[in-house]
């Protein structure tokens, strides 16, 4: 007979730790994956965006404004829109105050700081193109950054909420593990299929009934954003693949 012990049984479910370990640290912020790594994450999942001279930076909103002090920094540039400033002013900015004083001093991080701080640890990276329609050409960028490390290779998922975007990145990619965010309708589910390897919708919308269909056409689900026990435990049941957790530390105790 054949003994399956209680690791074995569990069901694996990806842990990915939502713009870092978020619920502690300033969201998209180095200390934040450095959280997440400390955690045990299986994936951080970080959101990209463009400066105006050309680099990729990690931040959630399409400006500055929540989540650094740039109306102290530059009170005359409102709206303070990513596109509208360089790396360098970026740079400038505190990205920590707002979420606790002991932050002071984090910075926005670049994608390219993101990938050396990973580099020696064994977390992968989710990373989101937000907005990517305002940054026309930047999956060139992000595909030629995500393709030089070669360690890198099998580590990377990129989704996005823009599905026309991933279908353009697919023809630049043939190989990445590609998803789209959002709850597509069960008959959409072929035509994305046929360039998305996940689908990736809020967790009110992952139904054990829904999860099934998009099984069936071959796609992973990973669910946003679940940081409760109770709630984790009713996805795992329902079989999704993974959990997009502000508090990957909840999620790994489980
Ligand atoms: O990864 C899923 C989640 O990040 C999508 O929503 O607004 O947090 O980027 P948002
Ligand atoms: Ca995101």
């Amino acid at each position: 007979s054949i003994t399956v012990t209680p690791a074995e049984a569990a069901p694996k479910v990806t842990n990915i730790a939502h713009r870092g370990a978020s619920h502690d640290a300033p969201e998209n912020t180095l200390a934040a994956m450095r959280l997440a790594v400390k955690a045990r994450a299986d994936l951080v999942e970080t959101d990209v965006q463009r400066t105006k001279d050309g680099h990729l930076v990690l931040v959630h909103d399409t400006t500055l404004a929540r989540t650094t002090d740039v109306e102290q920094v530059f009170p005359d540039r409102a709206p303070w829109k990513i596109s509208e400033f360089t790396l360098a002013e970026i740079k400038r900015l505190d990205a920590g105050s707002w979420k606790d004083p002991k932050y002071r001093g984090e910075r926005v991080p670049t994608l390219r700081e993101l990938l050396a701080t990973l580099a020696g640890t064994r977390v992968g990276l989710l990373l989101e193109a937000k907005a990517p329609e305002l940054y026309p050409g930047i999956e060139h960028a992000i595909a030629e950054q995500l393709g030089r490390a070669s360690a890198w290779r099998g580590r990377v998922r990129v989704q996005s909420f823009n599905w026309e975007w991933i279908k353009t990145y697919r023809g630049l990619a043939p190989k990445a593990v590609l998803g789209v965010l959002g709850t597509p309708e069960v008959g959409e589910l072929a035509e994305i299929a046929r360039y998305s390897n996940q689908v990736n919708p809020p967790h009110a919308s992952a139904t054990a009934e829904y999860i099934a269909a998009v099984h069936k056409h071959g796609m992973e689900v990973n669910v946003w954003t679940v940081d409760t026990p109770d709630l984790m435990r009713t996805l795992i049941s329902r079989e999704v693949d993974g959990i997009i957790t502000n508090r990957p530390d909840v999620l790994r105790a489980l």
